[in-house]
């Protein structure tokens, strides 16, 4: 009789220590699916640079001081759910003298009102947008017209004298 009510206890512990099994494994379930997005949320900035990999633009330097030059270059547009081809991009590529040193931007061409393509004017010595008159200096500061800000920079490295860009927008200044 002893030993059948030990059994049973038994039988009872073993259906506690299930269900407390059970309601662990369902709770850590819950949290991974909570904390997995949380989780990725923290770590995909990391994941997010890798996506836009440096792209060489050309060996810059018999590039002029004060003279923008424009290079086309494939850019990589980090596609998420399937790839997406690079599309052509073009950098002006500018040296300036500043008080004896040599500062180098790599501006974009698309105008900050509505995105048409801005072009050097060796006339004017400004960027020109032609479809609303836009004016930007030869740093991209704007200067005339509608453009609201200056023109963006495309982030830039250089190795030798090799520039390298990828395709992560800088405000310029
Ligand atoms: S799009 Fe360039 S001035 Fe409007």
């Amino acid at each position: 009789m002893a030993e059948e009510q030990l059994g049973l206890a038994q039988r009872r512990m073993s259906r506690r220590r299930f269900m407390m099994l059970g309601i662990n494994a369902t709770g850590a379930g819950i949290g991974l699916l909570i904390g997995a997005p949380i989780v990725g949320s923290i770590l995909s900035p990391a994941f997010y640079k890798e996506r836009f990999p440096w792209v060489l633009v050309a060996d810059i330097q018999h590039v002029g001081v004060g003279v923008p030059t424009a290079y086309v270059v494939l850019l990589d547009q980090g596609g998420d759910a399937w790839q997406v081809p690079p599309v052509p991009r073009t950098v002006y590529v500018v040296k300036l003298n500043l008080n004896g040193k040599v500062q180098m931007l790599t501006l974009s061409n698309v105008c900050t009102h509505m995105q048409c393509d801005v072009h050097w004017d060796i006339n004017l010595n400004v960027f020109l947008c032609p479809c609303h008159g836009g004016l930007y200096s030869i740093d991209g500061t704007n200067i005339g017209g509608p453009p609201p800000q200056p023109l963006f920079r495309y982030q830039h490295k250089l190795v030798g004298n090799n520039l390298f860009i990828r395709n992560v927008l800088v405000e310029g200044s």
